[in-house]
């Protein structure tokens, strides 16, 4: 791990490669304890980051999972939206399970909030798109971003001046209830403001003044991803998307931060590919394979608990991710899932009529017209559990692993087999 660190420099951004799920949280905890600050820059509460230490589950939405470790400092930045009632309860179920948290946090004076409306407007704008549904995770991220984007949202400052943030809420149910037939009532969202006003003012702070201080003092800060690149509102499967921009450009302006100040950037890619909510998918799978990849991995979502759809490792998906975001190395996760295939496939290219296509197509056409070219590979029996080494891999795993090295132009430089903490192999 130090080498690797080294390598990156003092302040390290953790990405998605796919559509989310990846395994992000799992790296960011893994090398937390070499950072003093992990800051997450975008999204909200949709996000859901699994840690396992000791058979020990920990499951973080909004905060950064580096805070596992006692002295990491989590940092909720400006391009981030927070409902106040969801962090609470995440801090409450993470003090639950012993975790000191609420006197690490740092929150954006800038991020902007979510309302239940913005939930009930999620549902309702959901429900009104019948078969064209995104599958959201109802958080009410995309109505919260929809509102900063046009000039109306409420930010975590207006919690200060209590008169204006009354006069806001009252302007924006009026409008929303109006525009969209709902029964949208203000007083009950003053109300739950006001109720945890004090638990959360304590930890409102101007962020991007205190990273600026960081960085002259020499600290050294993890950006943690949320979502991936191919969720992202302008580089993914639009519409099938999130609300934010999750690839590096998003890092800076959600956190008000130079763009040299990224020294480093780590891809994770699952080492097969699967996707929650609708929208295009070339790879995926519809067959026992994609049953066995479900059950095998346990891809259920930890937001919403939904069955995320599986398919192969597409190589297209994750080099066009490398290039844009400059990734200077991956970690592939969850090798050990693919233990007892007898065959795997890796997508190698895409063609539309015959023209190669460097990127997911986002219309319903030409997915529909899409050819993918494969390459197959044999697989393995053994169980990779207690393997720390890269030589010691099956043969077969590790040309796998050097096969997407190879297919993505991009050096694998952590192997995820097995779910908790220790289970990753540097090389
Ligand atoms: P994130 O949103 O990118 O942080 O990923 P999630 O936590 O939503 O989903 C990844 C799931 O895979 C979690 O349940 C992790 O505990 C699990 N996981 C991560 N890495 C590995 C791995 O290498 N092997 C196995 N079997 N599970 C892993
Ligand atoms: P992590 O950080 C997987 C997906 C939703 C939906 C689309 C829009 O755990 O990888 P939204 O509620 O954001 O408006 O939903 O984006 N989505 C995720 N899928 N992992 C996530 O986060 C996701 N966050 C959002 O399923 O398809
Ligand atoms: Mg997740």
């Amino acid at each position: 791990m130090q080498q690797l660190l080294s390598n990156l420099g003092p302040n390290v951004a953790i990405m998605g490669t796919q559509w989310g799920d990846e395994g992000k949280g799992k790296l960011v905890d893994a090398i937390a304890n070499k950072f003093e600050i992990i800051c997450r820059s975008s999204g909200g509460a949709n996000a859901g980051h699994t840690i396992i230490v000791d058979g020990k589950k920990f499951i973080f939405h909004l905060l950064p999972s580096g805070m596992l470790h006692p002295n990491s400092i989590g940092l909720i930045g400006n391009g981030t939206v927070v409902s106040l009632t969801d962090l609470i309860k995440e801090i409450k179920d993470l003090e639950s399970m012993g975790l000191d948290i609420s006197g690490r946090i740092k929150l954006s004076l800038r991020a902007h909030l979510i309302l239940d409306y913005h939930k009930k407007i999620d549902a309702e704008l959901e429900n009104r798109k019948g078969d064209e549904k995104i599958g959201t995770t109802c958080r009410g991220i995309g109505p919260a971003y929809a509102d900063k984007i046009s000039r109306i949202g409420i930010r975590c400052e207006d919690l200060l001046d209590k008169d204006l943030l009354r006069e806001k809420v009252i302007q924006n149910c009026t409008f929303h209830s109006k525009n969209l037939g709902l029964d949208l009532n203000a007083e009950t969202e003053i109300k739950q403001l006001i109720d945890v006003l004090d638990q959360i003012k304590p930890l409102l702070c101007d962020t991007r003044f205190y990273l600026k201080n960081a960085f002259k003092e020499g600290k050294k800060i993890l950006f943690e991803g949320a979502q991936a690149h191919h969720l992202d509102i302008d580089h993914g499967t639009y519409p099938f998307v999130t609300s934010s921009n999750i690839s590096a450009g998003g890092i800076c302006t959600g956190l008000g931060i130079p763009p040299k100040q990224i020294s480093g950037i780590i891809g994770i890619a699952k080492s097969y590919t699967t996707r929650v909510g609708s929208g295009p998918f070339p790879t995926e799978l519809n067959d026992e394979n994609g049953k066995y990849l479900q059950d095998t991995g346990h891809e259920f979502g930890a937001t919403t608990g939904r069955p995320r759809r599986c398919g192969w490792f597409d190589a297209v998906v994750v080099r066009d991710v490398v290039d844009l975001n400059g990734i200077d190395c991956l970690n592939l996760t969850k090798l050990d899932v693919l233990s007892g295939m007898n065959e795997i496939k890796i997508a190698t290219q895409y063609f539309l009529d015959d023209t190669e296509l460097f990127s997911v197509p986002t219309t319903r056409k030409a997915n529909r017209k899409l050819k993918i070219k494969y390459d197959t590979f044999p697989g393995w029996k053994e169980n990779l559990k207690g393997i720390n080494k890269f030589e010691k891999l099956p043969i077969n795993a590790q040309k796998y692993v050097l096969a997407i090295e190879n297919l993505t132009g991009c050096p694998v430089k952590v192997i995820g087999i097995g779910a908790d903490r220790s289970n990753l192999i540097y090389r």
